[in-house]
């Protein structure tokens, strides 16, 4: 199997609206690795975001508007492939092929299913998560997986399923990389800066969404939680909430947490968190205007387009894969 060719393979659930820290941690780097890739393949995971309790209705619209949301950040569908997974039923079929050789154990170890499960009820789908997640990057034998740190763990059980695999039943699978970006692979929330910014938190201050005007982004940040003291300084453990806003204005500004520090150390929280507003508003008002842009229609028919090519690309895989393991034929 060739693997001349460098992949890079990733994947968002719709479920909630994409956020800050969706495009800091992982989204910013989807796009910029369309520069530096041979082949960039996204998805939008429908599947994994069954596994917790959802109305049929609200699911449906995210699917697209998360699809939407994807072109408005810069996924070019001339460059990428970008399709909906449950449109491409070879996910499942790996999945179950992988789901043969995933001990029970290392599934029980996952901290996101403990969480979920916590909240959401035990299901044997949020169980097999993991399970479904690596067969996403493996169908298309993906060498790079660009996620945010919450994906460290899932990432690490492919990688072990990819060792498992070949060895068992030879070098069919590359053995995929985590790319996490240096500053910002997690943003923390905007109300509680040790916990992170998350789509299902049921607070929306703790959020910025993507697609928010100016005057919330602004009141967002102006009511982040900080401390009680007055010195902007980059100090996770005494200043959680300002380490994060350091990071998310090093991020959109472009500029050294270093140098941020130096020129907003002692102006006051005010001033400084207007000036972390004015950059996230910058960075994403195109974004905000590419996405009302968007028509749902053309963006459908790029999603029909893009299930058609992954599904031919995942069969070519799975043919290989269905010989390696002693499917083949009649
Ligand atoms: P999800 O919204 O859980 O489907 O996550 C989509 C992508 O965004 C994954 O690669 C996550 O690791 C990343 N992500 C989600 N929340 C954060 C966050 N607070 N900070 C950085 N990356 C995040
Ligand atoms: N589990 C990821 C998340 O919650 C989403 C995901 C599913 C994913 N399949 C993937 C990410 C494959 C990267 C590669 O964010």
């Amino acid at each position: 199997m060739t693997t001349e060719v460098k992949r890079v393979f990733s994947g968002i659930q719709p479920t909630g609206e994409l956020h800050l820290g969706n495009y800091v941690g992982a989204l910013s780097n989807w796009v910029k690795m369309q520069d530096e890739y041979d082949e960039t393949i996204y998805c939008v995971v429908d599947l994994h975001a069954m596994t917790v309790p959802y109305d049929v209705e609200e699911f449906h619209a995210a699917r697209l508007q998360t699809a939407k949301l994807l072109l408005a950040v810069g996924i070019d569908p001339d460059r990428s492939l970008l399709y909906y997974q449950s449109q491409v039923p070879q996910h499942a079929e790996l999945a179950w092929i992988l789901g043969t050789i995933t001990g029970i154990g290392q599934l029980e170890r996952m901290t996101q299913y403990k969480e979920k499960a916590d909240k959401a009820g035990q299901n044997l789908g949020l169980f097999s998560y993991p399970v479904l997640m690596a067969a996403d990057i493996l169908v298309h034998r993906a060498h790079a997986v660009p996620v945010g740190d919450d994906q460290t763990q899932h990432l690490e059980l492919t990688r072990d399923l990819v060792e498992r695999f070949n060895h068992r039943f030879g070098e069919i699978f590359p053995l995929p990389e985590r790319i996490t970006p240096e500053i910002g692979a997690r943003v923390m929330s905007l109300q509680d800066p040790t916990s992170k910014m998350s789509k299902s938190d049921p607070n929306p201050n703790s959020r910025i969404l993507l697609v928010d005007d100016p005057d919330v982004i602004r009141k967002r940040i102006k009511s982040a939680v900080t401390d009680s003291e007055t010195t902007v300084a980059y100090d996770w453990d005494r200043k959680p909430g300002i380490s994060n806003l350091l990071e998310i204005f090093s991020f959109f500004s472009g500029r050294k947490i270093d140098d941020l520090v130096d020129e907003y150390a002692e102006g006051g929280y005010g001033r400084f968190k207007e000036a972390v507003a004015e950059a996230v508003i910058d960075g994403l008002t195109p974004i905000r205007t590419r996405y009302k842009q968007l028509d749902d229609a053309e963006v459908a028919h790029i999603m029909e387009r893009g299930a058609l090519d992954a599904r031919a690309r995942a069969e070519r895989s799975m043919v290989e894969i269905r010989k390696a393991v002693g499917l083949a034929g009649y």
